[in-house]
């Protein structure tokens, strides 16, 4: 099929690139033609593993093409997708739909044939109506469908995710858009991945709902995290132990200093702007998204706690600075209202992050950034762990000890366990009594017979 992909951000490229390896002919288009000219040339615009190799490979086999030329590229097209940004408006938190109606207005006039326009990017509730309008106001005698088909990926596994997906969500109002959409995704039938084909409307709200119940689900171990603490307790034996039930299931239970990125903040906020306009209250999510905010807010009095009461003139080491590890985005990342809390308080600050040092320099004043994690906490106060980059969980405790004025380790992410009390660090962790940094976890037994090997509840999140 050929395939008009506008957009070439996380969704854009990794969607155009994956539909490319299916066998499509894809041409993406950005109007930033100084990214495009990158693009042409290998040089990709973020930090996603295993997507270079795949652009390359697919720009040899001239399945995969870029440009600056929206009219070329949707002359012929049996499918084109708008995968621009919708970021939140200042001050209101709702979606800014101008690039995604300004794509609209430019697939109109480039229009031939009888293609399925569809909306990739993260729409509130309909949008779809509004972008068939658009294009039908300049061709009233068009022939075109318009479709919605929202993407599920993280960054850091996104190739992964778009290429084995839990479900395909597909909102169509006709059968045109429809065979166009089961015919693109039939590479998916070898796995058996449900596709749910549903109304545009649905579509687009199912996205929010997804998001908004992880965002959730998140802030909900986060919140028992801080009631372990006080009776006592490790939270990942009890997110291991509710998990197990599959009802609740064992992804995104685990706690951390709050989620962050491009989506989660975004999205609930545009979820619940959605639900004031239809006049209903989403006291879930409301409550969501304010103990997320207090949350992050929070982990900066975690540290002062750490070292005892007062930031005050010391120097505090952040190891990580990404909202999360295998990304350099540090788009809300948690990391940035911890240092401007700790700053506020007096404190200096020293940072390292393994990939997301340019992005991090551009939002962070005032703070020392270091390559070396070694020399990011030389001479430190107290080392904070706020991504889990696997690098950070790599680093000699002993040698990180020795190079530290204080032996004070703050683990946001509970990535070091006994290990790092027995390298004579002070460990506050999250969910975790101070005084029990173990790594004992709950033991999974059959009902009868020998017990099984320890199944550890500190796996990667999500
Ligand atoms: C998310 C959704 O998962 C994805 O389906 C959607 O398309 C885009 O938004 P992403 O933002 O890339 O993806 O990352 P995700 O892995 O979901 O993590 C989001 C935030 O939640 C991160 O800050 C992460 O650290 C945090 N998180 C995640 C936790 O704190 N605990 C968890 O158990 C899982």
């Amino acid at each position: 099929m050929k395939i008009a992909m506008i957009g070439t951000g996380y969704v854009g490229l990794v969607s155009g690139t994956c539909f490319a390896e299916w066998g499509n002919r894809v041409v993406c288009v950005d109007k930033n033609a100084e990214k495009i000219e990158q693009l042409k040339q290998g040089k990709l615009p973020i930090y996603e593993p295993g997507l270079d190799k795949l652009v390359e490979r697919n720009q040899i086999a001239e399945r995969l093409s870029f440009t600056t030329d929206l009219t070329s590229a949707v002359k012929g097209a049996d499918l084109i997708f708008i995968a621009v940004g919708t970021p939140p408006r200042l001050g209101s938190g709702d979606a800014d739909l101008s690039f995604v109606y300004m794509a609209a207005q430019e697939i109109a006039e480039s229009l031939e044939g009888h293609p399925t326009v569809v909306v990739k990017s993260t729409v509130p509730v309909g949008t779809g109506d509004v972008v068939e309008k658009i294009i039908a106001a300049v061709r009233p005698r068009g022939s075109f469908s318009v479709a919605s088909n929202p993407e599920f990926l993280r960054e850091g596994s996104a190739i992964d995710d778009f290429l084995f997906p839990d479900r395909v969500v597909v909102g169509v109002e006709g059968p045109r858009a429809l065979e166009a959409l089961t015919a693109l995704y039939s590479p998916l039938a070898r796995a058996n991945t449900p596709v749910v084909v549903t109304q545009r409307r649905a579509a687009e709200l199912i996205k929010y709902a997804a998001n908004a119940f992880l965002a959730t689900k998140i802030t909900f171990i986060n919140e028992l995290a801080d009631l372990c603490e006080q009776v006592g307790t490790d939270i990942d034996d009890l997110a291991l132990g509710i998990g197990l039930d599959h009802r609740i299931g064992q992804s995104f239970l685990k706690a951390g200093p709050g989620y962050g990125g491009s989506c989660f903040p975004k999205d609930t906020l545009a979820l619940l702007r959605t639900a004031q306009d239809y006049g209903i209250a989403l006291r879930v999510v409301e409550e969501t998204v304010a103990a997320n905010e207090a949350r992050k807010r929070k982990m900066a009095l975690k540290v002062i706690d750490a070292v005892g009461g007062d930031v005050e003139g010391l120097t505090i080491a952040v190891l990580g600075l990404t909202f999360k590890p295998d990304t350099d985005d540090m788009r809300d990342a948690p990391s940035i209202p911890l240092i401007e809390t700790l700053q506020r308080f007096g404190a200096k600050i020293r940072a390292h992050d393994p990939v997301g040092m340019k992005n991090a320099a551009r939002v962070l004043e005032n703070v020392m950034l270091l390559d070396d994690p070694y020399e990011c906490v030389r001479d430190a106060d107290a080392a904070v762990v706020v991504t889990e980059w696997e690098s950070v969980r790599q680093l000699d405790l002993d040698l990180m000890r020795q190079l530290m004025r204080s032996p004070i380790l703050v683990d946001l992410r509970n990535v070091f366990g006994r290990g790092a009390a027995q390298a004579g660090f002070q460990v506050s962790s999250v969910g975790r009594p101070a005084s029990t940094q173990s790594d004992v976890t709950v033991t999974i037994q059959p009902v009868s017979g020998d017990p099984q090997p320890k199944q550890q509840g500190r796996g990667r999140a999500g």
